[in-house]
Formats: structure tokens, sequence, C-alpha cells
């Protein structure tokens, strides 16, 4: 397994296309979920340096804090509370354009100003979720909703 990644510069959905083959890669037959995660998160962080990247995994009746990548988080969200705990209510995809916006938003950092945040789910459960802040507005849009949907799909049936 190769460990650097081979990064490329272009459009958006071109680095999307060139990051996923890698990350199966990277991942291959390990089954550990932290190990996983983890490298998902470096991957995503090293290719387009958002600002935070990170998974929150369904623990009872919270979403507790998973591997990530960026400055120090919260640990612990309420269904409901924030855009990650609305996507976990309504396991739905949210692209929030401004973080100050939205209402009862978690401001683990001031410097976040956008985020999108996309549920993990299994058997119509969501397992957890994968957040990405930036610290510019408006930064997320279909392309990542589809691309990071279509990683997170992929990740529930490896992890
Ligand atoms: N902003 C999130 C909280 C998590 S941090 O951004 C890392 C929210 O409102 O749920």
């Amino acid at each position: 397994m190769a460990e650097d990644l081979m990064k490329i510069q272009g459009e958006k959905s071109t680095v999307y296309e060139n990051l996923f083959p890698q990350i199966k890669a990277l991942i291959g037959d390990e089954t550990d979920i932290i190990a996983n995660l983890a490298n998902v998160v470096a991957a995503l962080k090293e290719s387009f340096d958002f600002f935070w990247v990170g998974f929150y995994l369904v623990k009872e009746d919270e979403l507790v804090l998973g591997p990530f990548q960026g400055p120090v988080a919260c640990t612990r969200i309420q269904k409901g509370r924030g855009v990650c705990g609305v996507s976990w209510e309504r396991s739905e995809t949210l692209i929030v354009d401004d973080v100050d916006a939205f209402p009862g938003h978690i401001a683990c950092s001031s410097l976040s100003k956008s985020e999108i945040v996309v549920p993990l789910i299994r058997n119509n459960r969501v397992i957890g979720i994968l957040d990405v802040d930036s610290n510019e507005l408006a930064t997320f849009d279909s392309i990542d909703d589809q691309y990071l949907n279509e990683l997170c799909e992929w990740l529930v049936s490896v992890i």
C-alpha cells in the first residue's frame, strides 16, 4: 500500500475522482473502524485543505467525536442540536453556506464559516456523521454532496 497520497490539481470533481480509488486502496481489507476513519479524514484534509474534517459516531443517544483533523472540537452532540445533530435527526445531508445563519449551530471554532454534514446510514439507521468545515463562506455545493455521499455509502459497507 502506498502511504503517500498522489495529489492532483483541478476541478473539485476531478480531485474527488482521483482521491477515491486511493482511499479504497488505503483501506484495503483493514476492518478497524478507527484506523479507517482516521485515514479517510487525513486523505480529505490533505487533498482539499479543509479547515476541519471529522467523524462523529452515534453512541447510545449522542454523537461522540471520532477521528478528525483540524482544531480541537466539541466532544458530544445531542440529536437535533447543531448542524450535526439535525443531520442525524433528519437522516439527510445538510449544506450550510453561512454557519452564523443556521439556528443552533455549534461553533467549535469561530473560524468555521460554512459546513457540510453527511450521515452514515446503515440499515436505515444513522451510525455517525461526516462533518467538513471551511473557513470560507459557501464552500460546499452539490458536487461535495454527491461525492461525500458516495464516499459515506461505500464506507458504511466496509467499516
Ligand atoms: N458545527 C457543528 C459542530 C461540530 S464542529 O463544527 C467540529 C454543528 O453545528 O453541529
